[in-house]
C-alpha cells in the first residue's frame, strides 16, 4: 500500500505529539514539518533528520505531501486549512476547527468541492474510555441519562487568541455530543476575566440537550489542581470518567434515588436511596491521538467520512458562538443557531419530555 505523506504545520506544544505519532504509524510518512519558529524546528531536527523542516507552511502543502495536520493557534486555523484544502490536501485541523461558524462552513464547502477530507481534532472521540462510556449509555447501563457534568481545570496554559471556552470546552462539547448522539439546543454561560482584561479564564456553561438532558461544563485556566472529569448521572447508575487517574479511569456507581408514592397521591411520596457497589469496566488500550490519526488514514484510503468531520467541528463551533454571546449577556440563555429546532420539538414531544418542550416554547 502506498504510504500517505503528511505535513504538520505548527510544532509548539501539541504539534510534537502529532509528529511523533505520524512518524510511528505504519503506512504514514512524515514528510514536512513547518513552524514559524526556527528554534522549534531545530529542537525537532535531531530526531527527524530525514524530514523537511521549514518556516514556510507552503512547503507543507506542496508536492511532498498528500495530507496536512494543522496544530497552530486557533486564529490561523481557517487561513491555513483553506489554503491546504484548495491545494487538494486532506486536512486535519486541531480543535476548535475555526473561530466562527462562517469560517467552518466555508472550509466544509471547499473540502466538498475539492473532494478531500476535512477532519477536526476532537481527540476524546477516539479515546477508548470515552468510547466505553458511550457504550455504557447506549446499552442502557446507566438507565435514562439525567445530566452530564464536565470539569476541565488547571493552572494555565493561558491563550491570547481565544478565551477558556474556545480553548477547553470543545473537548467537553464534543464528548457530550458523541455520548448522547445529539447536540444541544440552548446554552447559557457565565464566567469571569480574572487575569487578562477581556478574556474569560473561567466559565460555567449550561447546555440543554433533547429529552430534557442537562449538560454542565466548568472550564478554567486558574485552578490549583488539574481536573479532567466527566460524570454521567442516570436514573439507574452513575459513571465517572477521570482522565487524570493513572488507571481505572472509568467507575460505574450503583447509586440512585427513587421517588415512590404508595397512595397514588402526588403529594404523598417517599424517597429511597440506593447505595450499591462500584464496578470498574475494562477499557481497551491505545493512545487516543494515534487512534485518531489512524482513523484519518483509513478514511482517506476508503473515502469514508471521519467520525469528527467538518460538520462535527461546526456543531461545536455553533455552541461556542452561542456560549460567547451568553457570556457577554450575563448568562442569558441563547438558542443555538444552526440547529433544527422544529425536529427537536417533534422528537421531544414523541418522548414525552414536557418540561423541555415548555422550555423550547418559552424561547420560540
Ligand atoms: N487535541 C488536543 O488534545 C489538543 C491539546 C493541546 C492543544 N491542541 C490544539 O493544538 C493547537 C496548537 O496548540 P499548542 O498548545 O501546540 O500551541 P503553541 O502556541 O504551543 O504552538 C503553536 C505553534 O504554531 C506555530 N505557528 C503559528 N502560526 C504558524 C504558521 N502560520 N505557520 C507555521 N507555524 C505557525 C508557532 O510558532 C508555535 O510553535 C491549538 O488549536 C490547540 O487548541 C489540541
Amino acid at each position: 500500500m502506498k504510504p500517505i505523506r503528511f505535513g504538520v504545520i505548527g510544532a509548539g506544544y501539541w504539534g510534537p505529539h502529532l509528529i511523533r505519532n505520524l512518524s510511528e504509524i505504519p503506512g504514514s510518512t512524515l514528510a514536512v514539518v513547518a513552524d514559524l519558529s526556527q528554534d522549534r524546528l531545530e529542537a525537532l531536527r535531531p530526531r527527524y533528520s530525514s524530514v523537511t523542516m521549514t518556516t514556510d507552511f507552503r512547503e507543507a502543502i506542496g508536492d511532498q505531501t498528500d495530507a496536512v495536520v494543522i496544530a497552530t493557534p486557533v486564529r490561523s486555523h481557517y487561513q491555513l486549512a483553506r489554503e491546504a484544502l484548495m491545494a487538494g490536501k486532506h486536512v486535519l485541523v486541531e480543535k476548535p476547527l475555526t473561530r466562527s461558524s462562517e469560517e467552518a462552513r466555508d472550509l466544509i464547502r471547499i473540502a466538498d468541492e475539492n473532494g478531500v477530507l476535512l477532519m477536526v481534532g476532537h481527540t476524546f472521540e477516539y479515546n477508548p474510555a470515552v468510547i466505553a462510556l458511550k457504550d455504557l449509555v447506549e446499552q442502557g447501563v446507566v438507565g435514562r441519562v439525567l445530566y452530564i457534568d464536565a470539569a476541565r481545570l488547571n493552572l494555565g496554559q493561558y491563550r491570547t487568541d481565544v478565551n477558556v471556552l474556545w480553548d477547553l470546552a470543545p473537548h467537553d462539547i464534543s464528548i457530550m455530543n458523541f455520548i448522547l448522539g445529539s447536540e444541544p439546543t440552548h446554552v447559557s454561560a457565565r464566567g469571569n476575566t480574572c487575569i487578562q482584561p477581556g478574556t474569560h479564564d473561567v466559565a460555567y456553561v449550561e447546555l440543554k440537550y433533547p429529552k430534557g438532558i442537562l449538560g454542565h461544563i466548568h472550564v478554567s485556566w486558574l485552578e490549583p489542581c488539574k481536573v479532567r472529569r466527566i460524570t454521567v448521572v442516570g436514573d439507574e447508575k452513575m459513571v465517572v470518567y477521570n482522565d487524570v487517574a493513572a488507571e481505572e479511569k472509568l467507575r460505574i456507581y450503583d447509586k440512585g434515588v427513587t421517588r415512590t408514592t404508595s397512595s397514588g397521591d402526588y403529594a404523598d411520596f417517599q424517597l429511597s436511596y440506593h447505595n450499591g457497589g462500584v464496578s470498574i469496566p475494562a477499557v481497551a488500550g491505545g493512545e487516543p491521538l494515534k487512534l485518531e490519526l489512524s482513523h484519518m488514514m483509513d478514511c482517506i484510503r476508503t473515502g469514508t467520512r471521519p467520525r469528527s468531520d467538518g460538520q462535527s467541528g461546526l456543531r461545536v463551533i455553533n455552541v461556542l458562538e452561542s456560549a460567547d454571546k451568553s457570556l457577554q449577556n450575563g448568562g442569558l440563555r441563547d438558542r443555538i443557531s444552526g440547529f433544527d429546532h422544529r425536529n427537536t420539538l417533534a422528537a421531544t414531544t414523541a418522548n414525552g419530555a414536557e418540561s423541555f418542550v415548555a422550555a423550547l416554547m418559552e424561547d420560540a
